[in-house]
């Protein structure tokens, strides 16, 4: 079988948004039968959170759609993660000038935006730490549109 593809998420504090996207992908790509062929992981920029589950607000919008993500651990992105990494995809512009410093001295993957692989007109992922519940819905809808879009990308890879 050919190698998996690696695909890393990534955003600020690693405990809202891209281990939403990581159960929200994971989840889609076991339904398709592609379990073994896609490896997924997700970071976060920022160093607070290290160790820390997902924020339960995380946990429970994700929960109400079936989906687990109690058993991930937050962890800081590294400069190798753009060379272990096939698609490195960030949820907002900061995270992007962030990772795009590193990228640029560093080479490898090119970060890119990963509402990039939606429809809809949001370029990024807004982050909802300081806000209501409602920004963990909207994160989770617009997570699993661009995911299916990813999926596809991948399954052209794959084939
Ligand atoms: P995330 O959300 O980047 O989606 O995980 C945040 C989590 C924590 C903080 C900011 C954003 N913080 O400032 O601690």
């Amino acid at each position: 079988m050919a190698e998996p593809v690696n695909v890393l998420f990534v955003c600020l504090g690693n405990i809202c948004r891209s281990p939403s996207a990581e159960g929200v992908f994971r989840s889609l790509v076991e339904q398709a039968g592609l379990a073994d062929q896609v490896h997924i992981d997700s970071c976060g920029t920022g160093d607070w959170h290290i160790g820390k589950t997902p924020d339960a607000r995380a946990q429970e919008a994700a929960r109400r759609r079936g989906i687990d993500i109690s058993g991930l651990r937050a962890r800081q992105f590294s400069p190798e993660d753009l060379d272990t990494f096939d698609y490195v995809l960030v949820m907002d512009r900061q995270n992007l000038a962030d990772i795009k410093d590193v990228w640029h001295q560093n080479g490898g993957t090119r970060p890119a935006l990963f509402l990039e692989f939606g429809q809809s007109a949001h370029q990024e992922v807004p982050d909802p730490y300081y806000g209501g519940d409602a920004g963990f819905e909207t994160v989770l809808d617009l997570i699993q549109e661009a995911g299916e879009g990813l999926l596809a990308d991948i399954r052209g890879r794959l084939a």
